[in-house]
Formats: structure tokens, sequence, C-alpha cells
């Protein structure tokens, strides 16, 4: 069954980047020359995905505005002849997808996000995407893979059952992520068959390392789980709590998709995507490069020791 919609939970405050987040989306900083949200739909274009539907709070306009025409703006640079920057804004709107948006009118949770998008999604299968979770189609050593939406959908159109990507991460983290219960190895093709789920376990009560990344491809039935879901890690509604529920009617799967995250969600994270991204440019590469190998033997002469924690 094609996966034609694709949830993006969007609603969030965006406070660990305040002041820069006062008066515009987290979602709409930019990532070198994009706005962050634009990777994460690009990613959803690209696996086929003919619906984006934002579930959106006040003060988000700004992100349906960038997916709009913008005939003022066109026109200008029609005049002007940039014909190139022209092709990248009308790219932005096309007749083959569309964007809807709904509100959610209380911040009750990342569950209760997808649920507010029940009415749009109707009844059939579906993506989750978070755009904090920036992922770059491409290896550690610089091997293109295809957008890990495209991954997980032809994953799904394989085993028909929900899933969500994975990866390892420290053991000292678990307690930042929802956190699979694996109930047997990674096959081939990297699933991992999961018997339960657990959000945000401290490191002691983790049932393994392998940590929900903002991806999901999930079945309608979820809506009513999460309809009758109460409020868990954090005081609130919670996705992995809802997912639990689907293991009673279906299989499970966590999907260790290939590809490198960057967690948008914290600054560090939101600099590392923006270097790495900058840096595959070559114009950007050759004046990069040389400032980094400065700033470098200066911290290392400044710094004992350059071996920070992670993020
Ligand atoms: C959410 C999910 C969590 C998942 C994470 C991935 O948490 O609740 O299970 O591991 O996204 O980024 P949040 O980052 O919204 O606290």
């Amino acid at each position: 069954m094609k996966i034609r919609k694709a949830v993006f939970p969007v609603a969030g405050l965006g406070t660990r980047f305040l002041p820069a987040t006062k008066a515009i989306p987290k979602e709409m900083l930019p990532v070198v020359d994009k706005p962050l949200i634009q990777y994460t739909v690009e990613e959803a274009l690209a696996a086929g995905i003919e619906e984006i539907i934002f579930v959106t709070s006040r003060g988000k306009t700004p992100m349906e505005d960038h997916f709009d025409r913008a005939p003022e703006l066109e026109e200008m640079l029609r005049c002007r002849g940039q014909i190139d920057l022209l092709g990248q804004i009308e790219a932005l709107v096309a007749e083959s997808w569309s964007v809807f948006s709904v509100r959610q009118n209380d911040p009750l949770g990342l569950g209760h996000a997808v649920w507010c998008a029940r009415d749009l999604v109707g009844n059939q299968p579906f993506a989750v995407m978070l755009p904090d979770d920036l992922i770059q189609p491409s290896t550690l050593d610089g091997q293109p893979v295809s957008p890990v939406m495209k991954q997980m959908v032809e994953q799904f159109q394989q085993v028909q059952s929900p899933l969500m990507a994975v990866m390892e991460i420290p053991a000292d983290q678990t307690n930042r992520y929802g956190i699979i219960d694996p109930s047997g190895p990674q096959t081939e093709t990297g699933l991992i068959p999961v018997k339960g789920l657990v959000e945000k376990p401290k490191p002691a009560n983790a049932p393994s390392r392998m940590a929900i990344i903002g991806r999901y491809i999930l079945t309608p039935d979820i809506f009513g789980l999460l309809g009758d879901q109460r409020a868990g890690a954090g005081g609130e509604i919670q996705l992995t709590d809802a997912m639990a529920g689907l293991l009673k009617k279906h299989a499970l799967y966590g999907y260790r998709f290939q590809g490198i995250r960057y967690d948008c969600g914290t600054k560090a994270g939101y600099q590392m995507g923006n270097l790495a991204l900058a840096l595959e440019m070559p114009e950007l590469r050759r004046h990069l490069l040389p400032f980094m190998q400065e700033r470098l033997n200066h911290w290392a002469r400044m710094t004992p020791t350059l071996a920070g924690k992670s993020p």
C-alpha cells in the first residue's frame, strides 16, 4: 500500500533556540541556505509522499508561506534574470503535492500532535517525520544513500507493519529518546523486530541502546490508541507509548537506517548539521576548511584536551 501522507509535528515553541526563535518558528532557522523544515519536506517528496500535514500552533505561518507561491518575489527574480534562484523558489510549490495544516491547540506532547492529524490522514498507513532530525543521505565516508523515508517506504512495502527509524546511542543518553526492546536479531535489510518500547528510560532501565529517531511509518489504528493514551514520560501523551499498544495487533520493527543524523533540536547538533552540509558544497568548503584548521589549532593550544562529550 502506498504511503501518500506525512505528518510533521511542528507546534513546538523552540525554547532551546531563544531568542532566535522569539518571532520565527525554529523550523525556519536556516541550515546553510534552506530552512530546516525544507530538508525533511524534500525527503518526504523523494519518498513519493503527496500530502504534507503540518501540525502547527500560533506563529507558525511562515512555514506555510514558505511552501506557497510568492508572486512578487518570483516576478522580481524573473525580471532580473535570476533564473536559477527563480527555479529554486518555484520548486517549493508543485501540483504533484500539497500542504495541509491543523492546529495543536494544547502542547500535550508528540502523541497528541499526531492524533491532531487523524482527520487529515484518514484510514491509511502514513509517515510521521520530525524535522529536528535532519538526516543527510550519505554514509560517513561520503557514499550517497537513499533518503531515509524512501528507505523506510521500501521496507514497509515488504513487511506491511509499522516501523520506526532507530540508531545505536551511547548508554548514558537513553533518557533523551524512545528506546526499543528488540525481540530478535537485526535482519539483513536492517529491520529489528520489537517486543516493547520505553520513552526516555534512565540508562539503568533501558531495554537496549537502540533509540528511536524521528521517522515512523504507522498504521491508522494508532489514532484509537492515541485517543485513549494517558500522559506518560514528562507528563506528555507519548507516541512511543501508543506504539507499544500497536504490538497487540501488529509486528513492529525498528529500522536501522543508512544516513547521518543531526539532532537539530539541540544547538550543538544544529551547528554540526550546518557545518557538515556546508562542507558538502565546494564553494563553501574552500573557505571553511582553512578557517576550521586555523580555529582547531587555536583551540588545541587553548584547551588541554579537545575531547568533548557528544551533545
Ligand atoms: C521524540 C520522541 C522520542 C524520539 C525522539 C527522536 O522525543 O518522543 O521517542 O526518540 O523524538 O528525536 P523529543 O525529541 O520530541 O523529546
